[in-house]
């Protein structure tokens, strides 16, 4: 425990590390023993490979698991901050997803298994899936989209929303998806930002019931985006009073239905570009992250392959939207790659009742099962009978990603939902990286509640101080990787120096990941929030999320932000916003969990204010948004009654942004 003395130096960047959290839970024998990498040994093997012989590690992989039209000559060439990987061969995402399954002999297994919100369903093979992914190429190419173009993807969770993708990927355009809750300026804000020349949307999208119509959203920002040429409307609502204007826009079943279906893959160049994906910082316009072909399909898949320990007759069901990172790579590139069978589910978790998921879980007999932190802390909020009303033994493993995992939450996840008896993997990556970077792997990783445990093989990590030099052990500084790997991003579309100044400059020769983190006494890294978030009390520079998890672990509290405010006398003050299940939001409470706080983690950490709120503001993908909290705790108003619970939601209404 650090003092309260403000004797540490302001001036150092390491973070104190104060949260103890001692659980471990060693895999069970029973997951080891039929699991893909079974043994301490295999994974350091892979690890050691990877790390001193690069080059020769990941040619090996990209033989083995990619098709090549034509060999590369090079397997790496890295110039921080420019990578370039797989120099000089062709392949094709697309082909690699669909045709080299069907070639492998598995093109009647399920690669699809929909279910739309109001409970209708379809199930696509994965030769269906090449037929119809081909229909939509051929529809594509004959409304003027060819190799390099963008298609901006404007879709509800549909099979034809990884239809349009994998379109793309076959001929070479370059998809961008806008999540199917972003606004008519978002959308013309990507559209203008990437030059995109179709787009692609739907009549309309299920959500808890209602019917939002996207085709009105996209006509608005179509008046914006003047390099749109089409746009291809699906029809999933059946709304038939859908404007359609003549010359530009085209309904699906009229130019997709009636073509051939067998257009073959086009072969591109390993660093074509395959998808641009937007992603905000805490400040300025989103950025348009940019993936290639080659290097980010083999990362996709074997990640995919390595931590969710795949076999042949799993259901895996990876709840993300196809709008944000993880469905582009855990709901399409990475299984489709391995030849997965993936659940995919349109609609809200609490339609029409709160136990959808787990309804959806039983009924597909789901084994691996990939959410985020956000959903596991509502299915807490709402109440165990919804989880206990089904039959969840088809379950194995349990991942989770996005955020960190408060350890309490993880010990509900465990217990609730994989009845002890499934590993948990907590992957942390990012957009940026394209595929997983830190995870347990499940045969083998002892895991504790809150740790994303080790790196995975080609990942090599550091955590280091404003001056590039590492931290004490134990201590939290930022998270860099000091060595590339082929799913790395390759730039920002459109911006060489943000891209430079965001993600090289800090550290020369690292990728800067944004985050902090600590390694502890078993080498096992614990991701301590955005480098943005540290707050600094006295000198101490402490984490977000420790202090967010002393309070979750408190039995009243669901879901925990804090921030920092100005305080005079200590530099910083912690301000923390908490929402309650079966509790009352008094003084009485208010007291009692500032004590808690104490006790678990010290006086350091203990919350000046704590303000009781019915929801957090959230980004659309699920993160909290502690930058407007630290608005709100430093005095803006909030507009609406606060006299016993604030509402925070409607903050989030007022920021695009994710
Ligand atoms: C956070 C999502 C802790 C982190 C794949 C990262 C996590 C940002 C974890 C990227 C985790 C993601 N533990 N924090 N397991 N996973 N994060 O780009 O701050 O939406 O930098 O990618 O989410 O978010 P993004």
């Amino acid at each position: 425990m650090p003092d309260a003395s403000g004797s540490a130096s302001s001036s150092s960047s390491q973070i104190d590390h104060v949260l103890i959290e001692d659980r471990k839970f060693p895999p069970p024998s029973e997951f080891t023993a039929q699991a893909v990498i079974s043994s301490e040994a295999q994974y350091q093997e892979l690890y050691d490979q990877a790390a001193n012989n690069r080059d020769g590690f990941w040619d090996a992989q990209a033989k083995e698991n990619l098709h090549w039209f034509k060999p590369y000559d090079k397997v790496c060439e890295f110039e921080a901050p420019n990578a370039k990987w797989f120099v000089g061969g062709q392949t094709n995402a697309s082909y690699n997803c669909l045709d080299r399954n069907i070639d492998a002999g598995i093109g009647d297994r399920a690669a699809i298994i929909w279910e739309g919100e109001p409970g209708d369903t379809r199930t696509l093979t994965y030769r269906e899936l090449r037929t119809e992914v081909c229909k939509c190429a051929e529809a594509m190419i004959e409304l003027g989209i060819g190799t390099g173009d963008v298609v901006s993807i404007y879709m509800p969770m549909t099979p034809e929303l990884a239809i349009t993708m994998l379109a793309c990927a076959r001929i070479g355009a370059v998809h961008s998806v806008i999540f199917a809750g972003f606004s008519a300026e978002s959308i013309a804000d990507r559209n203008n930002d990437a030059g995109a020349k179709l787009v692609i949307t739907s009549d309309g999208l299920y959500r808890r019931g209602k019917v939002l119509p996207l085709k009105a959203t996209v006509d608005e920002a179509l008046a914006k985006s003047p390099t749109v040429k089409h746009c291809l409307v699906l029809k999933r609502i059946g709304n038939d009073d859908v404007p359609m204007k003549t010359g530009r826009d085209v309904w699906w079943h009229d130019v997709v239905d009636s073509q051939p279906g067998t257009l073959p893959a086009t072969p591109l160049d390993s660093e074509a570009s395959l998808f641009i994906l937007y992603t905000s910082g805490s400040t300025g316009k989103p950025k348009g992250i940019r993936h290639t072909t080659a290097g980010y399909n083999l990362w996709a898949k074997k990640t995919f392959q390595w931590v969710f320990d795949h076999r042949d007759d799993d259901v895996y069901w990876c709840t993300a939207d196809c709008g944000w990172i993880t469905g582009h790579s855990y709901v399409v590139y990475g299984p489709m790659s391995a030849g997965a069978t993936c659940l995919m589910y349109e609609g809200a978790p609490n339609h029409p009742a709160e136990d959808r998921f787990w309804d959806l879980v039983e009924k597909y007999k789901v084994s691996i099962l990939y959410t985020a932190p956000t959903a596991i802390r509502a299915f807490i909020k709402w109440g165990d009978e919804h989880v206990e009303k089904h039959d969840l033994s088809s379950l194995r493993l349990l991942g989770s990603v996005g955020e960190g995992i408060n350890p309490e939450a993880w010990m509900w996840y465990h217990e609730k939902i994989g009845g002890k008896k499934c590993p948990i993997v907590d992957t942390w990556w990012q957009t940026e990286t394209g595929g997983i970077m830190m995870s347990p792997l499940p045969g083998i990783t002892a895991t504790k509640p809150g740790s994303c445990t080790k790196p995975l093989p080609g990942v090599i990590p550091k955590i280091v101080d404003e001056t590039g030099k590492p931290v004490e052990d134990n201590h939290g500084g930022m998270l860099c990787i000091a060595e590339p790997w082929p799913g790395m991003l390759r730039g920002i579309w459109g911006d060489d120096d943000r891209f430079v100044e965001q993600y090289w400059a800090t550290v020369p020769g690292m990728y800067l990941t944004g985050d902090n983190a600590r390694q502890d006494e078993d080498g096992y890294y614990w991701i301590m929030g955005r480098i943005d978030d540290v707050i600094n009390v006295s000198g101490h520079r402490l984490s977000t999320i420790e202090v967010e998890s002393a309070l979750v672990s408190h039995p009243a509290v669901c879901e925990a932000a804090v921030v920092g405010r100005h305080d005079d006398l200590k530099g910083q003050a912690i301000a923390a916003f908490v929402t309650i299940r079966d509790a009352q939001p008094d003084e009485a409470l208010r007291k009692e969990l500032k004590l808690h706080v104490r006790k678990q983690i010290g006086a350091l950490a203990q919350p000046d204010d704590i303000r009781f709120t019915a929801t957090l503001p959230k980004t659309r993908s699920g993160k909290i948004m502690r930058r407007l909290l630290r608005d709100v705790a430093s005095g803006r108003e909030i507009v609406g009654d606060t006299s016993t619970l604030e509402d925070l939601s409607s903050l989030a209404k007022l920021n695009d942004e994710d």
